[in-house]
């Protein structure tokens, strides 16, 4: 049996810059993992059969599941290898909030991707499995490099960064509201569709991706200048996911207000949302801000997690 830790991600930047050809949208992300992770159990079977257990409610326990779905596309190009290799069993215990801009599927796909590399001899680079991943969902390589990155493309094109600040983030979901992905990105090209680049625009399009490389941001993680990258957390996502949920403006706020009081960095949404973060520079800060947003806010609806980042997508334990 092999037990892998999925981690969440969170978005430092999240920027959209236009239309792609194939009905996705270009981005330009900063891509964080946070140490709150779900735990994947394979289990090797004899029969050729994929078996899915998952307990959560709002997790799909069949081939519609992400993590399902990552056995069957590593059978489909290794058809001579899987063969002879039988089925899995895979348990899976989920800690990532659902449907919460936390990546929490893609982490779950990149892991059983992970896991079955290792499980079957299978011998393929993180090159070969980011691939593949990207055939799953766009965060899928960001989950299988970890750490810090920037992503571009739809997401699926990773260069990751070697120095993050060992900061902690302060999260913040309610358990009743999920954001659909493909709804925020529908809603954001109904409103904004115009400030898109033009896709043959593809001077401009290599510039705005060049920027990000020496963008603020990045520039702000690899010297290490906290306050900088407080100040420069943004997401394009915000704009119609804030609006359509006044809860969420709301704890954004409360969340703004405690990290203030206790010497946090800033407060941002992650992804396609609902989940909203604080950063700040220490476990107790993380702690207080968290004990303060409680404090406004005593719905037991409001699922709160005090984490550090984590240089990690996927870590294992045993075989
Ligand atoms: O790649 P993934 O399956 O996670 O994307 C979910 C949905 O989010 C896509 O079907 C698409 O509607 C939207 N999306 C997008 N542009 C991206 C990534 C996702 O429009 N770059």
């Amino acid at each position: 049996m092999l037990t892998l830790f999925a981690n969440a991600k969170i978005n430092l930047y999240l920027e959209i810059i236009g239309s792609r050809s194939d009905g996705f949208h270009e981005l330009v992300m900063v891509m964080q993992n946070v140490a709150l992770a779900d735990r994947i159990m394979l289990t090797p079977l004899s029969a050729p059969t994929i078996q899915l257990n998952c307990d959560h409610p709002q997790v799909p326990d069949d081939a519609t599941n992400l993590a399902y779905k990552a056995v069957t596309l590593l059978q489909k190009y290794f058809p001579d290898r899987t063969n002879r290799q039988g089925g899995v069993e895979i348990t899976l215990e989920k800690n990532i909030p659902v449907g919460a801009g936390l990546a929490g599927g893609s982490s779950n796909a990149a892991a059983v991707l992970f896991g079955l590399d290792v499980m079957w001899n299978l011998g393929l680079t993180r090159i070969e499995l980011q691939a593949l991943g990207a055939e799953l969902g766009s965060d899928v390589p960001f989950c299988l490099a970890g750490g810090c990155a920037i992503a571009t493309g739809r997401g699926e094109e990773v260069d990751t960064l070697p120095h993050t600040p060992k900061l902690h983030a302060v999260l913040a979901k309610y358990a009743s509201i999920s954001v659909s992905t493909p709804w925020a990105y529908k809603a954001y090209r109904q409103q904004f569709e115009r400030t898109y680049l033009p896709l043959a625009d593809t001077d401009n399009l290599a510039e705005r991706k060049a920027r990000v490389h020496s963008g603020k941001m990045v520039k702000a993680i690899s010297s290490h200048d906290l306050a900088t990258i407080g100040q420069e957390l943004s997401n394009d996502l915000e704009k119609v996911v804030l609006p359509a949920h006044p809860k969420v403006t709301q704890l954004k706020a409360v969340m703004t207000a405690a990290s203030q009081q206790h010497s946090g960095l800033g407060t941002m949404m992650s992804g396609s949302g609902p989940t909203v973060f604080s950063l700040c520079e220490t476990a107790e800060r993380a702690q207080a801000i968290l004990r303060a947003v409680r404090d406004k806010i005593s719905d037991p609806d409001l699922q709160l997690f005090a984490v550090p980042f984590s240089s990690h997508g996927i870590e294992t334990k045993g075989m």
